[in-house]
């Protein structure tokens, strides 16, 4: 089948780039060879979505511990055939040598497996179903939670399975879903009725539910907001903040065509950030984190917050600040500004996320004293936020279908890519005209 891979045999994580597609052996269910695979399935993938994270990967500027390790983890248990081995073969030749070739796209791997399939958003039917798999069947459309969790830690009996100790990311740290089919395991399953939620919005679920736990985290009912960063999940914070009844909305964001994206679903305002918008893609080094990305006032000090964005922000609210602010980009200076912009006793969201220390810019006594309320935000609360979610997306009158398809991703006009058309240039191209793109399997 074809899949979107790092493969770490072919190249060094610090000098490539891009994911690479490859012909790889199908995913097999074989109960006597592994008894979990009773608790698995797998499905024929439809869409997948691409987002922050995967261009993260793409770039090489997050998750290199988690993807190399869990590699080596894994290949220690794991071995691979040629794509023209048979399934038993496929998980049985163990002595085999790795050996493979990116040529013309095939990958001729034999012996230990070395790469990771990307891809952590995605929606299709499921095929073939473990023995002990209860409450799904084959024809099912589903989509995944993306953290595979313990159900054994702490916080899984506490309910608070979103920061398990010991989860596993879908396509980060196991296999993900940009492949023809996917192996997952049943408790990350979400079926997902198809006559209420369109295939293409339906392969969003997973990111708008970011947006949808990041806005339930407190009540913002007639609540003064500002969102920094309109990425696909600050803007699909933005259609939800505003179904949950915010009294304004304002956002901060760099990229122009994000910023008018986010007007056309509804913001109020949009304050630009001066310094010019560099797309962080173009170059190699040139990544979301780079200092000349982030730079900007302050007598350029990187990490700082931006003064003219916060006394604008401060205009709008009549120097009161505002009730709640969301961190969505994940750089160092956003998160001060969204400290700063926050009213006395008001609340910040923080959700963006960037390797690293980061360095908090106001008087420790003066932060204390504003009675601000810091509140992380990881993953989706399982599984209430994705009933929240469902419940959003399958109610017409919400909008919010309408809002993901028509807008977000314009009616899939050039925001689909078929994975036959797949060549890194395309991608490329994609990550940088469009917010939010599927690749369609
Ligand atoms: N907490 C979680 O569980 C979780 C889950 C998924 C993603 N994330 C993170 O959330 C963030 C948003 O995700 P996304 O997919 O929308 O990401 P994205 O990278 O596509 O979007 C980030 C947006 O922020 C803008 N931006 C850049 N610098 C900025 C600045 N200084 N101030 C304001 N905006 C700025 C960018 O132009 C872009 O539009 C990312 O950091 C991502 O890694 C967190
Ligand atoms: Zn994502
Ligand atoms: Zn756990």
């Amino acid at each position: 089948m074809k899949a979107l891979v790092f493969n770490k045999s072919n190249f060094d994580w610090e000098t490539s780039r891009g994911f690479e597609l490859v012909d790889i052996p199908e995913p097999v269910l074989d109960e006597k060879k592994n008894v979990d695979d009773a608790n698995y399935v797998i499905m024929k993938v439809h869409y997948a979505g691409v987002c922050g994270s995967d261009k993260g990967i793409w770039t090489r500027t997050a998750f290199r511990g988690a993807i190399l390790n869990s590699i080596d983890e894994e290949s220690k248990n794991t071995v691979i055939a040629s794509p023209s081995a048979t399934e038993s073969e496929a998980i049985s030749s163990k002595e085999k040598i790795a050996s493979s070739s990116a040529k013309g796209g095939l990958l001729a791997m034999t012996g230990k497996k070395a790469y990771r399939i990307i891809g952590h958003e995605f929606f299709g039917e499921i095929v073939k179903i473990g023995s002990r798999v209860k409450g799904l069947g084959v024809g099912d459309f589903v989509a995944c939670e993306s953290h595979v969790v313990c159900n054994k830690c702490y916080q899984c009996l506490h309910g608070q399975k979103e920061v398990c100790t010991n989860e596993k990311i879908l396509g980060i740290s196991v296999d993900g879903g940009f492949a023809e089919f996917a192996k997952v395991p049943a408790q990350v399953v979400w079926k997902t009725d198809t006559s209420k939620i369109r295939p293409e919005v339906a392969a969003m679920q997973e990111p708008f539910g970011n947006a949808v736990h990041a806005a339930t985290k407190v009540d913002l009912k007639g609540k003064s907001v500002a969102i920094f960063g309109l990425g696909p999940i600050g803007m699909f914070l933005t259609i939800v903040a505003k179904g949950m009844g915010a009294s304004s909305i304002i956002g901060v964001e760099p990229n122009p065509i994000a910023a008018d994206m986010a007007k056309k679903l509804g913001i109020d305002y949009v304050i630009p950030l001066n310094n010019p918008f560099q797309p962080p893609l173009l170059q190699r080094g040139g990544d979301l984190g780079s200092p000349s990305f982030q730079k900007r006032g302050q007598g350029g000090v990187p990490y700082e917050h931006d003064q003219e964005v916060i006394d604008e922000l401060k205009k709008i609210t009549k120097g009161v600040g505002f009730d709640v602010t969301f961190e969505m980009a994940g750089f160092n200076s956003s998160v001060n500004n969204a400290i700063a912009a926050a009213r006395r006793g008001g609340d910040v969201i923080l959700f963006g996320l960037k390797n690293g220390q980061f360095v908090l810019d106001e008087d420790y006594n003066k932060l204390v004293m504003k009675g601000i309320s810091l509140h992380a935000v990881a993953g989706r609360q399982i599984w209430k936020t994705w009933e929240t979610t469902r419940r959003l997306m399958e109610d017409i009158s919400t909008g919010v279908q309408e809002k993901l398809f028509n807008v977000i991703l314009d009616r899939g006009n050039g925001t689909i890519l078929p994975i036959s058309e797949y060549t890194k240039e395309r991608f490329e191209e994609m990550m940088q005209k469009h917010p939010k793109f599927l690749i369609q399997f």
